[in-house]
């Protein structure tokens, strides 16, 4: 994938984060999908709906794009002005209570989300697998705490993020908290490579919410934090 072919769609609109298309970049290069016209992906957490747009593209696969804070109104306008309105279907529902059938989903792809509301251990096993395909992928990308710094989250990064502090996990818990079942085949989480050019091109955007992160970068966001990437393989 050339990250440059989506440069145009990088605003200060579409983002919401660190550049969450230069996040899907790496883990679409450490573990390349086997998609086509045929699978179906969910992109959970989609956001204004921009990774949806680069999972489209670049796997040719029917995209649901389900998002809770954006509404699937909003995110269907913004996807038939950039002409994948065909193939991405917006959604607007909670993770904690999908309606979708058993087994439909080939891939499941979550940046910058995950760790709003899949913290807890069952969450994948209960509230994702049955929704999974047999051998079908995972993969995931979110903001968490290095595996030097588990289990301190709230104490050092609430001065930057409050009371939502302790959704920060460091890989090695996420890794527990996906945990084992005789449907996974592996699991794999680890630190991602693209924390400061996701970040830089975050700050680029120079909104109110990048300027405010910006603030705490050298203080708290470098020293202790990083991305945490998921990769669950089914059997
Ligand atoms: C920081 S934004 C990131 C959006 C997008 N993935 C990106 O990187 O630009 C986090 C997203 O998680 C979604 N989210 C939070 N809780 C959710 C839930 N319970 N179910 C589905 N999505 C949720 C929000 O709607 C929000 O758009």
């Amino acid at each position: 994938m050339d990250i440059r072919n989506y440069e145009q769609y990088i605003t200060a609109e579409t983002m919401m984060g660190p550049n969450c298309i230069r996040i899907l970049e790496e883990l679409f290069n450490k573990y390349p999908l086997q998609s086509g016209p045929d699978s179906l992906i969910l992109d959970l957490g989609c956001g204004m709906g921009i990774t949806s747009l680069v999972i489209a593209r670049e796997t040719g696969a029917n995209v649901y794009a389900n998002d809770l804070w954006v509404s699937a109104e909003e995110n269907g306008k913004r996807f038939a002005q950039w002409g994948i309105g065909t193939q991405v279907t917006p959604i607007c529902e909670d993770a904690n209570n999908f309606q979708f059938e058993e087994k439909q989903f080939d891939a499941l792809i979550s940046i910058d989300a995950y760790h709003y509301f899949a913290g807890y251990k069952g969450f994948f096993q209960e509230k994702i697998l049955p929704f999974m395909k047999d051998n079908g992928v995972v993969l995931i990308g979110i903001p968490g705490l290095k595996n030097e710094y588990t289990d301190r989250a709230e104490e050092l990064l609430s001065d930057w993020l409050g009371d939502e502090a302790y959704m920060f996990k460091s890989p090695k818990i996420w890794e527990d908290l996906i945990g084992s079942n005789n449907r996974i085949e592996t699991v794999k989480t680890w630190e991602m490579d693209c924390f400061d050019k996701a970040w830089d091109e975050w700050f680029a955007v120079n909104n109110e919410l990048s300027n405010g992160d910006r603030q705490h970068f050298e203080t708290i966001i470098r020293p202790y934090t990083c991305f945490v990437g998921i990769y669950i393989k089914l059997k």
